[in-house]
Formats: C-alpha cells, structure tokens, sequence
C-alpha cells in the first residue's frame, strides 16, 4: 500500500480507501461488511468512510459493529462521518450548529468510537452561515471529537471563505474535501480547485472512482441483476444512467477496453489506476458488493506504473474530456 499525506496535514491516508455507499446494508450484511473491511485492512487500507444519511444510519451501524468485532487498534485506522441529510425536520438537516453537533453525537455512537478522524459536511449549506458551520467544526475538533473536518462536494470559493474565516478567527480550517473523481467527472479537481492545492494545502478524498461501476465496462449489454442499478432504493441512480448522458458514458466505458486489453489489466483497474496517477488526490475511496471486486480494485495501485505518459495520452483521446485550465497553470 502506499500513504499519501491528507493535503498540508500530517494524517497519511492509505491511497486506496473503502467506502460503504449503496453497499453496506442495501447489497451487504454485517458479516459480509465485516469481509470487506478486513480484506482491505490486511492490504494496508487505513480509511473507511461514511455519512450519516447511508442508508439512514443503517451503514454506519454495520460498520460500527464490524469494527468492535475485528478489534484493530483505535490508532491504526480512520473512520469518518459526513453530516447533512439527517432527517426530514428543519433541526435534523443542513450545516447549522444544531444539526452538526447531534450528527457529530449520533455517528460516533453508531460507529462505536470515541472520536471520528475525518468529519465532512456533505454539501454546502446556503441557509446557514459559512461562519456558524466553521465555528461548529472547531468546537468539535476543540472538543476532542473530530480530528479534520472538511467539506463535499462544495465550490472552491466556499472552501475558500471557510477557510478564509477560520483564519481570521484564528479557528480550525478544513483540512481536505470529498468530490467525485473519475474519468467521467474531471473539472472540479483538475481545474476549480487547482489554486486551493497550492495555497490552502487541501487534501482530497475522492469518490465514485468508477463512476459507480460504469468504468468497469459491466454495463454494456444491459443492467445485470445484481449490480448497483438495480438496486431498488436507488432508482434515482438507474434514471441517471438510462438518460442521453448515462448512455454516451456507457459508449465511453466500451471505448476503454482496448486500453486496458493491451496493458492487460482489467478496465475497473485502469479506471482505479487513472485516479491514483494524480497527485491532488490524497485518497481514491473505493466502494465494492463483492470481495472479488475488492481485491481487484486493490490491485490497481500495482499497475500504476503501466499508466506511462504515452498510455495517459491514449487514455486522453479516448476521453476526450479534459479540463481547460487558465494559463497561469
Ligand atoms: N461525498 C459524497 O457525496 C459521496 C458520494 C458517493 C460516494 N461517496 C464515497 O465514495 C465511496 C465509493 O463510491 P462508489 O461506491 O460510488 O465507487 P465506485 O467505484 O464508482 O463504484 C463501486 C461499485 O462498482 C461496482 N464495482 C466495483 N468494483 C468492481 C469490479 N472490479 N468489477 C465490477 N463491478 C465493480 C460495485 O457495484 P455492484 O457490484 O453493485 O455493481 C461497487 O459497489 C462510497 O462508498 C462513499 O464512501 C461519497
């Protein structure tokens, strides 16, 4: 495994990380759970991650109870917890003091520790203060309950006045933010939040490597029974792939092959491989139903090297989505 610094923090984070979006609970039981957390600790991962809206609490229990039972030491992995959508009344969603402190209260009991290492707030907030949000983190950091809080899925300006804030206030700053990363979805991290790398340290942990499971390739000849579109609870998701756009990625998916065919590597490895190969992401977190998967996605940081400049720039035609940066980068 390799380590990667969370941005201009001291926290190394394993490069490959294991979420439980979709899978913990929906596709997967405790003692499956259990399997996948164990499987990807034994090969050096150190970062699970999670959200208060994961299947309503549900993913964090799971999760919670597979830590008590694999027992590793509090100080060998990090665990995380995002906050937003924590039900349906005003007290119980969005960035407020309120709902962040009950969020922070409410994962740490599910998940069964003491502090959480990582605290996201999952999407920006625009009926609460920037400031009330940041005042909140650095309570809950003061407070020996969150180690780095950060942000997912905000704009680089909203960072920005956070971080800003924080300064002035002389609080704690966020330390790393969660976007999607993958071939499919480029501009945020490799355009807007190129002057925060450099000037605020952000580190990133990014999600959907896959594009949910497109980049595999395993959607091509339709949506196979047990895959994630056809998990019931996430209609919303299938809608998205069955649309014009969700199409043409599956059309896109189909074009890696040869790519991957010729470095004999699998297209999921490829696409895993692709996320690694830049610097700005501190770690890809990796979702999985199946250990099989799980594995072979592992496996990706060994092909790493196979990515050479000559294969990123067939993998840039094929894609042929590359983000226009402002000259001065
Ligand atoms: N902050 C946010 O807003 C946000 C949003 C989304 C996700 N996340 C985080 O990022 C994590 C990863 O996201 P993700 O689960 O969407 O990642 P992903 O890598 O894009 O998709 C993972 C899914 O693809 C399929 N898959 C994975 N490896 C495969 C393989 N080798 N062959 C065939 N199919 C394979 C599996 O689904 P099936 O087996 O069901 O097909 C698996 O659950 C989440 O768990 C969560 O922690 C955060």
């Amino acid at each position: 495994m390799e380590y990667r610094r969370l941005g201009n923090s001291g926290l190394k984070l394993s490069a490959l990380s294991l979420g439980s979006w979709v899978t913990f609970s929906f596709q997967v039981d405790g003692s499956a759970a259990e399997n996948l957390m164990a499987l990807a600790y034994e090969q050096g991962v150190n970062f699970f991650d999670n959200a208060e809206v994961y299947a309503d609490g549900e993913s964090e229990r799971l999760m919670g109870q597979a830590l008590r039972k694999l027992g590793w030491g509090r100080d060998t992995y990090c665990v995380s917890s995002k906050a937003y959508w924590g039900g349906d009344r005003p007290t119980q969603r969005g960035l407020h003091r309120k709902h962040l402190t009950d969020a922070c209260h409410a994962a740490l009991q599910r998940l069964q520790v003491d502090y959480l290492d990582l605290f996201f707030c999952h999407r920006p907030d625009l009926e609460t203060p920037i400031e009330e949000t940041v005042r909140t983190m650095h309570d809950l950091v003061a407070q020996g309950k969150v180690l780095y809080w950060g942000t997912s899925e905000w704009s680089a300006q909203q960072i920005q006045e956070a971080y800003g804030l924080a300064r002035q206030h002389g609080l704690t700053p966020p330390t790393m933010e969660q976007p999607q990363y993958n071939m499919l979805h480029r501009d945020k991290v490799e355009r807007e939040f190129l002057p925060l790398y450099a000037n605020l340290g952000l580190g990133t942990t990014t999600w959907s490597p896959l594009a949910s499971g497109v980049l595999t390739g395993k959607y091509r000849d339709g949506i196979p029974e047990d895959s994630r579109m056809a998990v019931p609870e996430y209609g919303w998701l299938r809608e998205e792939f069955e649309s014009e756009e969700g199409r043409a990625q599956v059309r896109k998916a189909a074009d890696l092959e040869g790519v991957a065919k010729e470095l004999g590597i699998s297209q999921a490895q490829l696409a895993v491989a692709w996320c690694l190969k830049n610097p700005h992401v501190s770690t890809v977190i990796l979702g999985a139903s199946k250990p099989g998967q799980l594995s072979e996605n592992l496996a990706a940081l060994e092909k790493l090297p196979l990515l050479t400049d000559e294969v990123m720039k067939k993998i840039e035609k094929v894609l042929d989505n590359r983000p226009e940066l402002p000259t001065q980068f």
